[in-house]
């Protein structure tokens, strides 16, 4: 097995799930350099390719589109067509920003339409895969927390710490998911069918909610009163239709905080 972007949040997670894998990060590969990856996958003929790469700076996507585009869009369809050519199927992780946010629980048929730069170039990925392989697994995942990232859980319990409250907007819905939850799922996601499926842990909430999970000074305020480049969807919850349930992201969220604590 090969996994390209293990040096991310993820990609540690999946190192950690599947440590027999063949671990490529960026400095090693960049995904969108087409030759180099058609090399190393026809060179290892793996039986699956894991892509955890992407360029997943929300707001960093709508100054630099082009990269986003290249990194997030087309780069997928090179490893697609790299696997195609050596019989290997693939893995790669898509977004609940994919999706507008105007409706309620979105499925895996739902039809995208993303609202942000990020979101386009996630979508334009998804498809730049299904254009170049048939055997393929895309896990659209959301709001995802844990170890060697930037992330919402480590930034609040930071803020927490320095001031006596802390500001978290409260109209934005999701699923928050634990991202070594999202790895060990994946093995059986590859036993599965090719096609879409939408995993992050069960329950969902707001920003505020999940922040008031950890910490006691939170205080919740509306998008409107904290501006950010990107728009985001109001509501992203991902309905999982296909596989068993993860765990619910309130006891998630206490087990990686407990781990970061013994660290
Ligand atoms: N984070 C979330 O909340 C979230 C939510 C939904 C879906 N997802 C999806 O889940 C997946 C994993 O996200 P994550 O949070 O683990 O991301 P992450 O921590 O930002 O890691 C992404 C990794 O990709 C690498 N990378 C960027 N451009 C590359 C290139 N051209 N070639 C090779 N590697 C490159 C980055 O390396 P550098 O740092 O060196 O650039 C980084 O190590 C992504 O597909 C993301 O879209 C994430």
């Amino acid at each position: 097995m090969v996994i390209f972007g293990t040096n991310g949040m993820l990609g540690h997670a999946l190192s950690e799930v599947l440590p027999d894998a063949i671990h490529l990060g960026h400095p090693d590969v960049d995904i969108t350099d087409e030759i180099p990856v058609k090399k190393v996958i026809l060179r290892e003929r793996p039986f699956a390719v894991i892509n955890a790469a992407a360029y997943t700076d929300v707001d960093g996507c709508e100054e630099n589109q082009d990269l986003a585009r290249e990194v997030n869009g087309r780069a997928p369809g090179y490893i697609a067509a790299a696997c195609s050519e050596a019989g290997a199927l693939l893995v790669h992780y898509s977004t609940d920003y994919v999706f507008d946010g105007t409706r309620r629980d979105y499925q895996e048929d739902d039809h995208p339409n993303p609202i942000n730069a990020y979101g386009e170039s996630k979508l334009l990925g998804e498809v730049s895969i299904q254009k170049n392989l048939k055997n393929y697994r895309i896990i659209r995942t959301s709001w995802l927390f844990g170890g060697h990232g930037k992330n919402f859980v480590d930034t609040i319990l930071s803020l927490s710490r320095q001031m006596p409250a802390v500001r978290v907007v409260n109209d934005q819905i999701g699923k928050p998911t634990y991202t070594i939850d999202l790895a060990r799922a994946t093995p059986d996601i590859i036993s599965r069918a090719p096609g879409i499926y939408h995993i992050t842990n069960e329950g969902q909430c707001s920003w505020y909610e999940f922040a008031r999970a950890f910490i006691p000074n939170a205080v919740p305020c509306t998008t409107a009163e904290f501006p950010r480049r990107a728009k985001r969807p109001e509501y992203s919850v991902l309905v999982n239709t296909k596989t068993l349930p993860l765990r619910h992201w309130r006891e998630a969220v206490l087990e990686y905080i407990h781990a970061k604590e013994r660290t």
